[in-house]
């Protein structure tokens, strides 16, 4: 496995609304340039860059997929229940970042392993899910895909000092 073949992309992920894929494809790109940053050890400033990221991409990205839930009426538990899992999810790559920033302590392959595989399988079961029930119920995420959109145009033009993901490769 090398720092390309971390985390591949599977079609089997795809929610079929579009903007979610999208940002779920992006999460996986950051989760791949954190690996490749911790097997060339590149320096603490890249990867406290890249840290950053991560975090805040994440933080928009859940926000946004709760607005979504929420316009479309998703059932209140199973909404409860999927914000819970964002907040634990928020809560360990926020220690991550703390402890590599504060204390100084190297990202370990363990809490990228973790990483991945928490991303994998909440985008499976648990957006799949939602993604399904939308589907069913008839929900139409056009007003939600402009808001999402005005959304995304906004942050990238109030966040000037964060570079995009990508022009961290
Ligand atoms: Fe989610």
């Amino acid at each position: 496995m090398d720092d390309k073949t971390f985390f591949v992309w599977s079609d089997t992920m795809n929610t079929g609304i579009m903007e979610i894929d999208d940002q779920h494809k992006m999460l996986v790109g950051i989760l791949n340039r954190l690996f490749h940053a911790v097997v060339q050890r590149e320096n603490n400033e890249i990867t406290i860059e890249i840290l950053d990221t991560l975090v805040d991409y994440t933080k928009t990205h859940f926000g946004l997929e709760e607005k979504l839930l929420q316009d479309a009426g998703y059932n209140p538990t199973e909404f409860a229940a999927h914000q819970q899992e964002h907040r634990a999810f928020i809560e360990k790559i926020s220690n991550a970042a703390n402890k590599h920033l504060v204390e100084g302590k190297s990202v370990s392959f363990e809490i990228i392993n973790f990483l991945k595989h928490w991303l994998q399988e909440h985008i499976l079961i648990t957006d799949k899910k939602y993604a399904e029930a939308l589907k069913s119920a008839g929900y139409c995420s056009k007003d939600w895909t402009n808001f999402a959109n005005n959304a995304m145009a906004n942050k990238q033009q109030t966040t000037p000092k964060q570079k995009h993901w990508w022009k961290l490769w």
